[in-house]
């Protein structure tokens, strides 16, 4: 080894081999809300590039001291990458000894994205939702529309149906034959965005996000009562079903006003709260059953470095991955 060091560098499988669980995920996650709250963290707005429409490469910084972990993901979403058999997302992760700065660990961050998104709509819904929600709308059913399924089985157990909606008819019917034979819930295909939205407690769409979006989602079509948690901006929900909303909420004011100024969320209302706020009791969850609720959660990086510990830790455990000469 030279003065520099080593690194641990976890291939995408090291990751998903350590088969670290949903409920650990949400459980980190709230908690660096806790610490987001407390303003004990440091997570700058994330820069990005974007090499081809409607795609993007993101830089991700965050400092989580409590945690002692420190790192960028630098994650990209290239739409048309499906269509060649890669997946939407791709990235890697780097923590760093916040004592000296040195690099000590380069993952991919393939895992972690999905898991941490599908955690904090779940930190969302357990302070949103109606506990009582029995019916998940998914629109858009890929990677999150599958990892958001897992973590909302998590906080709500009341949950008996899943209905989903996909563009691709193929993709639909994997979903639900997956969904089903995993989760044990009822899951039903629709044949359009508004049978996957009436009569649902909760709604996530995970689409693509656009520049330019069209949006279909009338305020009409969504349950009293319902929390919403879009993943892919303002790209399915018309304006005025965000402005039906009792409570508009995300997961980062700083985040959400950052890319206005990039020209994205042209018409959205006025943040009630950030999920900081909200899981820290600043402001109120949900304070009545028919309260309709949303929060876009635009995802920060906070979530990826308090699960890019966990992971990081799990793996030195078990003496995962491979070290590097830097
Ligand atoms: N907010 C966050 O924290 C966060 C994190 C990761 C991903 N995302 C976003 O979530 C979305 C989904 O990402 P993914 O990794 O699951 O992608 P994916 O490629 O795995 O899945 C996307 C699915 O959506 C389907 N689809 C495409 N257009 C659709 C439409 N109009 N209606 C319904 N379904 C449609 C596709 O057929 C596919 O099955 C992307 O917009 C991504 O940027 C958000």
């Amino acid at each position: 080894m030279n003065s520099l060091g080593e690194i641990l560098y976890l291939s995408q499988l090291d990751v998903e081999r350590l088969n670290i669980p949903m409920n650990e995920v949400i459980r980190i996650v709230e908690e660096a809300f806790h610490e987001k709250a407390s303003e004990r963290v440091e997570v700058p707005p994330k820069p990005g590039i974007h090499p081809q429409k409607d795609a993007f490469i993101h830089a991700m910084p965050a400092y989580i001291p409590k945690m002692k972990s420190a790192g960028v993901k630098w994650v990209s979403g290239f739409p048309e990458n499906p269509k060649h058999g890669m997946p939407y997302i791709t990235g890697l992760l780097i923590l760093n000894d916040p004592e000296t700065g040195a690099p000590i660990c380069v993952m991919d961050c393939t895992w972690i994205t999905a898991k941490r998104t599908g955690a904090a709509t779940a930190v969302a819904a357990k302070h949103l939702a109606r506990q009582d929600s029995k019916v998940l709308g998914i629109l858009g059913c890929g990677v999150q529309g599958r990892s958001n399924l897992e973590a909302l089985t998590v906080v709500c157990k009341n949950l008996e149906e899943v209905k989903a909606y996909d563009i691709n008819e193929t993709n639909l019917q994997k979903y639900v034959e997956e969904m089903t034979a995993k989760h044990g819930l009822k899951a039903v295909p629709v044949v359009s965005p508004r049978k996957a939205v009436e009569n649902c407690d909760i709604v996530v769409t995970a689409g693509p996000i656009l520049k330019h979006p069209q949006p279909v989602i009338e305020a009409s079509w969504f349950k009293n009562g319902g929390f919403a948690c879009p993943l892919d901006f303002d790209s399915y929900w018309k304006p005025e079903a965000m402005h039906s909303m009792d409570k508009f909420c995300t997961d980062d004011r700083d985040q959400l006003t950052y890319y206005k100024k990039l020209g994205y969320f042209s018409n959205i209302p006025n943040v009630y709260a950030d999920l900081a706020e909200i899981v820290s009791g600043k402001k109120p969850g949900r304070e009545d059953p028919n309260e309709r609720i949303m929060s876009i959660n635009l995802g920060i990086a906070l979530e990826d470095m308090a699960t890019a510990i966990l992971v990081y830790e799990k793996a030195k455990e078990i003496g995962a991955g491979k070290k590097l000469p830097l």
